[in-house]
């Protein structure tokens, strides 16, 4: 995402060192000892059901496969691509790339190709929405079925983040009260005046998710199937479930009561999707990430009063971003769309005003005050049945919430989903689900995802400097957190929906902004990047987050500006574990910046900075990584790196020499195997003004897809179009000549091999 415009807030007061550790937990015994095992059913997750094969029982933990090419991932096998602030994708030799769809494409033939000046007349809801995020591949039969087989045939469902980009949607910017020419950020006052319907509409529906059909031709190549019946959008208006724990829904309802619906049954929308998930059983999760930065509260009428009875509005709304200031007209930091200004008569836009009304029942019924409550979740999607209710999983806490990543299944064990909290000095997060995974509950979609992803327990992350960690539940029945004075909690639909104050409670460790997970397919282990952390410093780093430096040259930014990717192993190797082992795979650096900054070694072949988007591949095994950055965007565009993974514990303990600003402290750490320049390459360099982000593979391992977000970010406010192509015109560039010329625009990748072997390998 444009994480310059949201992302550096925080909004995380708490005070988590000087709280008591009271929780001291012992490791949970397990009846057995499960092992994750590798291996089996690597090759995407249709194949997972093979792990049923598994005997459950197990100390008999030996992969009984492995593939072959996870061997040859002790190297990589292409030729390391150089940095570079060209406006097109580099490549290694002997790799091309071919477009498979941009934002605003059509999705069918019933509204017109897309223009790429801004002119279309629909509500965009028949496009591919902006901002290419999270992505995966589900593979389908010839019925249109969820299958474990290599059809040549399937769905590439993705989230579209943020509409950070949306003035290039219109023919000469946003338009506010008559006044055009302007950019997202400028709407921090909606005292210009009211937007006009269409460009609200298209904003609100560029956001969600789409679902595309893709088949492979003659020659291996994959492409848009536009007749497809599964082709759709999910997007800021679609209809969505409440859904959450039995014994909490009703809680949980109220919780979400709005005009819209005075039950709490249902919301409208998602936005904001950023990292993604899948299920074992076929389902797509997209994650809610910097949704707040919609909402808006305009000055309001005197009398009104944000609190409620308990008075705790302001405090919930505080810790999410969320504006409580009745009397300034102040959205939040970030400012907002301006959608709360659309005369309607449905309230699709006035929503977006969450002020409490005069006079209004304080249940919230007779407006929006809940309507952030309705946001902030993993959202389960199934890809396959276009019919389907998409659901809010709140039993998996609600946060700005990054990737959602399910630790390799084990039948006849609970399932895990990691997750991040993408915020200056958040956390990590763990679903554990009550259900033990049944390999037979494959393609029974959102049946199986009530199943599992409503009851379980919630647990937030603590990393100690000894390189162990643990998990502290998130449960009102904690002294810590019922007796929590920061904010009141009420009950346990409380905990889950206010779950950054809980996470708060039982101290937390605060990250340097966790942005995606992955699982190794390997081992099972768990990697999470920590982007960047400007707000870092000597007096409140830890082990988990040692650095606290200032970057000398180009874009210099200060704290941990080149941020770093930790992992951890979990006890075990239960889900159910309730403590780990961690330490940090690999620290971002620029190569010439001092040795108590590349702790890594990094050098030009594989230096980069703000590691984002993180995957592993089920088929060679390599880890990929992609970056969102602007501390190093002066020397090289946003790229894609593939590392061999190695193992929590294969490197050593070492101590940082920090100094920031002249102050100065050292903090001892464990970090991986130094990777030489063999095991970390650098695999593509993206056009200018992008983030690499979402990736996923065919079956076959022999294509690779690729999400670039937002060519062309730095575009400034425009009033003409001409300026539309400051910064950047991919992928309407020469090399690929895709779509209309002219403006950027966000877009998925396909790489192959010209000699039609396995990417990487
Ligand atoms: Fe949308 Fe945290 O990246
Ligand atoms: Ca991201
Ligand atoms: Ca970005
Ligand atoms: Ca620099």
């Amino acid at each position: 995402m444009s994480h310059h415009e949201f992302d550096d807030e925080i909004h995380n007061t708490s005070n988590n060192e000087h709280f008591q550790e009271v929780l001291s937990r012992n490791l949970q015994n397990p009846q057995r000892r499960a092992v994750l095992r590798g291996g089996v059913g690597l090759s995407m997750l249709g194949a997972l059901p093979l792990l049923s094969a598994c005997n459950s029982d197990s100390n008999a933990a030996t992969p009984s496969t492995t593939v072959s090419t996870l061997a040859a991932a002790s190297a990589l096998g292409f030729t390391t691509v150089a940095k570079s602030l060209a406006d097109d994708v580099t490549l290694p030799p002997g790799y091309t790339y071919t477009v498979l769809h941009a934002t605003g494409d059509r999705l069918n033939f019933t509204v017109p190709a897309y223009t790429n000046l801004g002119t279309e007349t629909d509500d965009w809801s028949q496009r591919v929405g902006d901002h290419h995020d999270g992505m995966e591949i589900f593979y389908i039969d010839a019925g249109g079925r969820p299958t474990s087989t290599d059809t040549g045939r399937a769905l590439l469902v993705m989230n579209h983040e943020s509409s950070a980009d949306a003035h290039f949607f219109h023919p000469r910017g946003q338009t506010s009260g008559g006044a055009n020419g302007k950019k997202f950020s400028q709407f921090s006052g909606w005292d210009l005046g009211v937007r006009p319907e269409l460009e609200a509409l298209k904003e609100i529906n560029h956001h969600g998710v789409s679902i595309v059909e893709i088949v492979r031709g003659a020659g291996g190549a994959w492409t848009l199937n536009l007749a497809s019946s599964f082709n759709r959008r999910v997007n800021g208006q679609s209809l969505m479930r409440i859904a959450g724990p039995a014994a909490h829904i009703a809680d949980i309802r109220k919780l979400m009561v709005t005009k819209f619906d005075t039950t709490g049954v249902t919301s409208r929308g998602t936005l904001n999707n950023c990292g993604h998930g899948y299920t074992p059983w076929g389902t797509y999760l997209a994650c809610e990430e910097n949704w707040n930065a919609y909402f808006a509260m305009p000055k309001q009428t005197a009398g009104n009063t944000l609190e409620n009875a308990s008075g705790k509005l302001a405090t919930s709304r505080s810790r999410y971003g969320l504006p409580v200031n009745l009397t300034a007209p102040a959205a939040t930091t970030s400012g907002t769309q301006g959608w709360h200004t659309v005369s309607d008569t449905d309230d699709r836009f006035a929503r977006f005003d969450i002020a409490p009304r005069v006079g209004a029942n304080a249940d919230g019924r007779d407006d929006f005050r809940n309507e952030p409550n309705t946001f902030g979740y993993v959202v389960e999607i199934d890809p396959t049945n276009p019919a389907s209710i998409p659901a809010k999983r709140v039993a998996l806490g609600r946060f700005a919430h990054e990737a959602a990543v399910v630790g390799i299944p084990v039948a006849g064990r609970p399932l895990a989903f990691y997750m991040g909290c993408d915020s200056q000095n958040e956390y990590i997060y763990k679903f554990v689900s009550a259900a033990n995974w049944d390999p037979a509950d494959f393609g029974r979609g959102m049946t199986a995802g009530d199943k599992y992803l409503n009851e379980g327990k919630l647990y937030v992350a603590k990393f100690t400097d000894d390189g162990k960690g643990q998990w502290i539940e998130l449960t009102f029945t904690n002294p810590l957190i019922s007796g929590y004075t920061t904010y009141n909690f009420a009950n346990q639909a409380d905990v889950l929906v206010n779950a950054r104050h809980a996470a708060d409670a039982v101290g937390a460790t605060k990250m340097d902004r966790p942005e995606w997970g992955a699982v190794n397919p390997v081992n099972g282990e768990v990697y999470f990047t920590m982007t960047n952390n400007s707000s870092r410093n000597t007096t409140n780093n830890n082990a988990a987050n040692p650095r606290a430096y200032n970057d000398t040259d180009g874009r210099m930014r200060s704290g941990n500006p080149n941020g770093h990717i930790i992992r951890f192993r979990e006890t075990s190797n239960l889900s159910t574990a309730t403590s780990f082992d961690w330490d940090i795979f690999l620290f971002g650096a620029e190569a010439d910046a001092g040795a108590n900054i590349n702790l890594s070694g990094l050098t030009d072949n594989n230096d980069f900075s703000s590691p984002d988007g993180l995957w592993f591949s089920k088929v060679t095994g390599i880890c990929w990584i992609q970056t969102d950055d602007g501390a190093y965007t002066d020397v090289t565009n946003c790229m894609l790196l593939a590392a061999v993974p190695g193992k929590v514990g294969d490197g050593s303990r070492i101590t940082v020499n920090n100094n920031l600003n002249g102050t100065t402290d050292t903090q001892d750490t464990f970090i991986g195997a130094a990777l030489g320049e063999p095991k970390l390459r650098r695999f593509l360099v993206g056009p200018k003004g992008c983030e690499i982000t979402g990736i996923t593979e065919s079956m076959d391992g022999k294509t690779l897809f690729v999400n670039v977000q937002h060519p062309g970010e730095n575009t400034p406010a425009i009033g003409a179009a001409a300026n539309f192509t400051f910064e950047s015109q991919w992928p309407g560039v020469s090399s690929v000549n895709y779509g209309p010329a002219g403006r950027p625009r966000s877009a998925t990748i396909v790489i192959r091999r010209t000699d039609g072997g396995i990417i990487g390998a």
